[in-house]
């Protein structure tokens, strides 16, 4: 069951002018029909916050500021001027892309320079949606350009393609920088890059890497962001044998590739020979000093203080996650504000995971909202929520053993795996891999490990 209970009247589409920015994946248009909308209060668990429709109020809503961002030209308003910075620091659409807003991290960068300066391997950084590894494949990035890495980064998307994508790799790679061009030369002087030296249409990993082996004079390193979504098993393939090719020939190219654990085991699957020259690096939930830090870039732009409680409040919701907890930082923020506070305390912590359980719900495609709210869901809701916790690893998988560890012994393995499997097979709610060793599950849909884990902590809190 999950917990679901009325929003306050005054929770509208806005709070304080400003759109609140779930940065959550979009509803598709289902066939299936959405579940009912509870309207009534009950404080257990079991149901899922929905927000009602905004009554039509005497004023519409307008921007606070111009698109120019002059807000004190325009509106002279200093409230206004410390939402937007709010936003700036904590809002959570965006991945960090500068120091300046990037928050703890401290061991997974140093790990990471380590693995690439010390070690010279290549690197695999995994966790689960939202944990941090673009932002942190960014930091790095600035960090390895100031020491004059030559830091190629590269999206992957859906339809990635080899040819195509490192064909753009090597033409951000000057010549110059090739073992056979002389300083001086003719061809130094034309400014050409690595692409002219790739065969015509497509190629693979042994022709990519004879021209890579021959970079001398800087480091490159080639960051390939969102692997995870390439869907290509030639693509992957060749990552796979690129590595081996540049290692087996010390060429100054290194691969950072930033995915999930299995993008790790496959690439050693398809190059055993690769393991001694590939790390991985799993990204871990924040812990409660990098929550503290990340909260303080809100605190220092709007000039507001999250007291303990709030603190308090909004590390557990966030389970670890710096994504929440710029969504709860952010909301919560703009309730205090709203009241002309600068202390955010716990009851703005709490409407702001109220609202955010809300909009995460109404996010989920109305398929997953539907199944959510059948009986089957309802009465093994323990079992869901043991199961999302079980799941809060670096991939999301979890096994039967781990959801029996969750729930303390209180059922058998053998009836927690006929229930997981009703979720697999009749409830669409989980995934199933077999493989070598136990069966494995995972949550088929992001976001809904974290939906049930926050409404259930929600409703002990309700308790
Ligand atoms: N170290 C950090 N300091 C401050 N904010 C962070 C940090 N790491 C991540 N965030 C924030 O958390 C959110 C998710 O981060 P990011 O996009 O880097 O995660 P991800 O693991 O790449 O997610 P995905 O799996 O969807 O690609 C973003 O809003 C980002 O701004
Ligand atoms: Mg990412």
């Amino acid at each position: 069951m999950i917990w679901k209970r009325k929003l306050r009247d005054e929770t509208t589409e806005l709070i304080g002018g400003e759109q609140v920015d779930a940065g959550l994946p979009i509803a598709q248009p289902d066939d299936q029909p959405a579940p009912t909308i509870v309207e009534s209060a009950p404080a257990a668990s079991g149901e899922v916050w929905r927000r009602p429709a905004a009554e039509p109020g005497p004023m519409l809503p307008r921007f606070m500021a111009s698109a120019s961002d002059d807000v004190e030209t325009d509106l002279a308003n200093e409230s206004a001027r410390r939402r937007l910075a709010l936003r700036d620091a904590l809002g959570a659409s965006q991945p960090v892309i500068a120091r300046e807003s990037f928050a703890g991290r401290r061991d997974a960068m140093s790990d990471l320079i380590n693995a690439v300066e010390e070690q010279r391997v290549h690197v695999v950084i995994y966790g689960e949606r939202g944990i941090g590894k673009t932002s942190l494949a960014h930091v790095f990035a600035e960090t390895a350009r100031e020491a004059r890495y030559l830091v190629i980064y590269g999206s992957c998307g859906t339809a990635a393609n080899f040819s195509d994508m490192f064909r753009s790799v090597c033409a951000r790679i000057p010549r110059i920088y090739h073992t056979s061009v002389l300083p001086n030369s003719a061809e130094a002087e034309k400014g050409e890059n690595f692409e002219v030296m790739l065969p015509d249409g497509p190629f693979g990993a042994r022709e990519l890497a004879d021209v890579m082996a021959g970079v001398v004079g800087t480091r490159v390193l080639v960051i390939l962001d969102e692997y995870d979504r390439v869907v290509d098993v030639n693509f992957r393939r060749e990552v796979a044998e690129l590595i081996k090719n540049l290692s087996d020939r010390a060429a100054r190219v290194q691969l950072v590739i930033t995915g999930v654990a299995l993008n790790l085991d496959e690439l050693i699957g398809y190059a055993p020979s690769i393991r001694r020259n590939i790390t991985g690096l799993p990204m871990r939930p924040m812990n409660s000093a990098e929550v503290k830090e990340l909260l303080r870039l809100g605190e220092r732009a709007a000039e507001i203080r999250y007291d303990a409680a709030a603190l308090a409040m909004i590390t557990q919701m966030a389970g670890g996650s710096p994504y929440l907890v710029r969504l709860l930082g952010h909301q919560a923020g703009l309730m205090a504000m709203n009241d002309n506070r600068n202390v955010v305390g716990d009851a703005d912590a709490r409407v702001a995971v109220e609202r955010v359980i809300s909009d995460w719900q109404a996010s989920l495609p109305r398929r997953v909202q539907a199944n959510l709210a059948r009986d089957e869901a309802r009465v093994h809701w323990g079992l869901l929520v043991a199961a999302a916790r079980a799941g809060s690893s670096a991939d999301g998988w979890f096994t039967v053993d781990d959801v029996y560890a969750e729930m303390g012994g209180a059922h058998s393995p053998l009836a927690i795996e006929r229930d997981l499997k009703l979720f697999v097979n009749t409830v669409d709610l989980l995934e199933r891999r077999e493989g070598p060793g136990d069966p494995h599950f995972r949550f088929g849909y992001p976001g809904v490990a974290s939906l049930l884990m926050m409404s259930a902590a929600m409703a002990r809190l309700a308790a």
